[in-house]
């Protein structure tokens, strides 16, 4: 399949293009679209058929469901039966923005979208292109990250062209996503809301609204509420150790390992906060990729996932990854990492 790839404006969208999106999403075809999180790949929410082609092109567990995103409220009411006032306090606070409100189902929504669940992950995103591309289209659109299964979520344009092309007819490309990481997802069946996933709206936001917020911590008996927590996400090929601990300690393990990599002549890519990368100069790298300031968690979220993509991309054997902070944006930071590194986390 020849996919195109067109540039399209995040402020003010070219409508020839949100047309062009819209008919292939009311085609039941698959387009890739920004968010102000990561990169979606997007079908027609209500057609079970073009949601199950979303699962075949990214090779994705069937049991794992997608997020439908909506533009307005009336969209979200016809997705749940119960529109919770919990529900319309966070639409009221976070929407448009990454926030996902898991609710209870109706019959419109397909079973593959819910992976067979009976509830419903609903989310409206923040960015000019997403909002009118599903008003364009009149229906919601699901849409997992536009990575392949397995991958780190694309954050900007050339990622999907890198995962997808040759695989979807259409790729909207409107340059970086301000956030970076993905959407958090929060349930509300419960009486007390249950982070399942960390995201671009924290715990604290999240309880300055609600009152008391719990975390989903799956353990070995019990499998995360969100399916997706249980895979080996955001991996870059190489193996990758998260470092924690203080700054000269962790600069110091970091110089060792540069050393005895590069002497068994494996490549070593380092990403680490502003402040760190100072101290490796006498010791280089193969790669380095500054994530940004430990004082600014908004740009390390933003910068992520490129980073370890680029990993792959330079064919960095051996990674390490500085912690920061697991305050505020930061858990949600520190959370993809640990799953990049496979639980691989080194206290020094
Ligand atoms: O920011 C985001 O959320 C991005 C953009 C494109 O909106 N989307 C995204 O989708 O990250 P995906 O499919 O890569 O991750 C969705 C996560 C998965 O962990 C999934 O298991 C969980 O949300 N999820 C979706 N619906 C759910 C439901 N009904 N119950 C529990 N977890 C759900
Ligand atoms: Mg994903």
């Amino acid at each position: 399949m020849e996919t195109k790839r067109v540039t399209i404006d995040a402020q003010k969208p070219e409508y020839e293009w949100i047309q062009e999106g819209a008919k292939l999403i009311r085609e039941g075809k698959l387009v890739a679209l920004p968010t102000e999180t990561v990169y979606g790949l997007g079908a027609n929410a209500i057609d079970a058929e073009a949601c199950q082609e979303i699962f075949r092109v990214k090779g994705r567990p069937q049991d794992n469901p997608l997020i439908a995103h909506i533009s307005d409220l009336d969209m979200a009411k016809k997705l749940t039966g119960h529109w919770t006032p919990q529900a319309a306090l966070c639409a009221e606070q976070f929407w448009p923005g990454p926030l996902t409100l898991v609710l209870e189902k109706t019959d419109l929504v397909p079973d593959v979208v819910s992976g067979g669940l009976g509830t419903v992950g609903i989310r409206m995103p923040n960015h000019p292109v997403a909002l009118q591309l599903i008003q364009e289209a009149g229906v919601p659109i699901a849409a997992p990250s536009a990575n392949l299964s397995g991958k780190p979520s694309p954050t900007k344009g050339s990622h999907v062209w890198k995962d997808l092309k040759g695989k979807i007819p259409l790729i909207l490309d409107a340059g970086a996503c301000s956030v970076g990481v993905e959407s958090t997802v929060l349930d509300l069946t419960g009486e007390v809301p249950i982070i399942l996933r960390p995201g671009g709206v924290t715990k604290e936001q999240l309880e300055e609204v609600l009152g008391e917020v719990a975390i989903d911590h799956p353990s070995e008996q019990q499998a995360p509420k969100a399916p997706g927590m249980k895979y080996r996400h955001y991996a870059p090929k190489g193996d990758l150790t998260l470092l924690i601990g203080e700054r000269a300690k962790v600069i110091r393990k970091m110089v060792e390992e540069i050393r005895k990599g590069q002497s068994r002549l494996k490549k070593v890519g380092i990403l680490c906060t502003l402040e760190s990368a100072a101290g490796l100069h006498y010791q280089l790298p193969d790669l380095l990729y500054v994530l940004g300031s430990e004082n600014n968690p908004a740009e390390v979220a933003g910068n992520l996932y490129e980073g370890l993509r680029l990993c792959d991309e330079q064919g960095m054997d051996i990674i390490l990854a500085e912690g920061v902070s697991d305050k505020g944006l930061g858990f949600a930071i520190m959370n993809r990492l640990i799953k990049a590194s496979g639980q691989k986390v080194l206290r020094v």
